[in-house]
């Protein structure tokens, strides 16, 4: 048995920031946002939270697959923006939803979070353990941002994404690729967390978003070459019949230097970086659900699937639709 996609949803917040308006509040310029990056603008929680928009995305995609919340048997939430330190998101979410029956638990893979967290539901679907999971990536990342570092906080935005699965004996899940590398973990952190603490005299500093944005740019475009032409070999599909490379939104830059190594046409990597900046573990699933609402998606599909991020954390996978 493969796990195989039946629903799909996404949500964004009201509130649209485009790049004119981050210019009326920092150095930065919509020509150097575009030029570098590809954003054109970005979506930022005002009231929603991590959990909501979560929520909002995980009902549209149960509403889609046709099962019902207490059908679900697993239920993921890949994050790096919590609302909680504990609770996780996913049993917040599990007791919006009423899925009484899942059982619910984060991952913390920043931008790799939904290919993670899609690497573990294949794994109990194929195993027989779970049927039915639910997974939801969803970030506040601008929460996370120093508003003051222009390096770093026009390239994020908010929102989430989230995928029904179910155990299908054909399509699906065919192959996939994951790899982490943590002794590269300074090249994109968030550190720190107020310690009250009667045993230890530090106190670490609130942390914000540090990235060494050329570093990551690099290990972007080596490592998600390989791990896409990795996982082609063991599905034994050539690029060729790949209908669609579906990668994490951070930079366009990163994707076309991608899709020139895979030797691709840039057609068959879509994107919607321009309209939703990088949000995280939310970027893959907010793709994947817009792709389909806007029936791009057909059964027989080969759909690619690949993320990269903190930790060092990258993946890819194949699926068919
Ligand atoms: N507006 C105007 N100028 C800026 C801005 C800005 N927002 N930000 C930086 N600059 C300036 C810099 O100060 C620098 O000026 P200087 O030459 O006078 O010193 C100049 O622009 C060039 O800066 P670079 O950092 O060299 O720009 P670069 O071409 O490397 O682009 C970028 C930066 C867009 C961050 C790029 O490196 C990148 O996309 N990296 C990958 C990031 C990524 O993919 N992250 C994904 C993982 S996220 C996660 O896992 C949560």
């Amino acid at each position: 048995m493969n796990a195989k996609i039946i629903g799909t949803g996404w949500e964004l917040p009201a509130y649209e920031a485009d790049n004119h308006y981050l210019s009326t509040i920092m150095d930065t310029s919509d020509e150097w946002i575009t030029e570098r990056t590809g954003i054109r603008k970005r979506y930022l929680a005002r009231e929603e939270t991590t959990t909501s928009l979560a929520a909002g995305a995980a009902k549209k995609a149960l509403a889609s697959s046709g099962l019902r919340a207490e059908q679900i048997d697993l239920l993921i939430v890949a994050t790096i923006t919590s609302d909680t330190e504990t609770p996780s998101t996913a049993c917040r979410i599990q007791a919006e939803l009423g899925a009484v029956h899942a059982v619910a638990f984060d991952v913390n893979a920043a931008c790799a979070g939904f290919l993670y967290a899609l690497h573990v539901a294949d794994a109990f679907i194929k195993s027989g353990i779970y049927k039915n999971a639910l997974l939801i990536g969803a970030e506040t990342l601008s929460k996370l941002l120093d508003w003051t570092d222009r390096s770093t906080c026009v390239l994020f935005g908010d929102g989430a994404g989230a995928a029904v699965l179910t155990a299908a004996e054909q399509g699906g899940v065919i192959a996939q690729s994951v790899g982490s590398d943590g002794s590269r973990w300074e090249a994109l952190s968030c550190m720190g967390r107020v310690v009250h603490n009667p045993v230890c005299p530090e106190q670490a500093a609130p942390g914000f978003l540090q990235m060494n944005g050329q570093e990551v740019f690099k290990f972007a475009i080596k490592t998600v070459p390989l791990c896409i032409e990795e996982v082609l070999r063991k599905a034994e599909l050539p690029a060729e019949e790949v209908t669609y490379f579906l990668l994490h939104q951070a930079n366009k830059r990163i994707i076309q230097s991608v899709a020139k190594r895979l030797k691709q046409p840039e057609d068959r990597f879509p994107m919607n970086i321009d309209q939703c900046a990088n949000t995280s573990a939310a970027s893959l699933p907010i793709l994947l659900a817009q792709m389909n609402e806007q029936g791009r998606l057909h059964p027989g599909d080969r759909l690619v699937l690949s993320g990269f991020g903190a930790g060092l954390t990258w993946g890819a996978c194949v699926m068919e639709w």
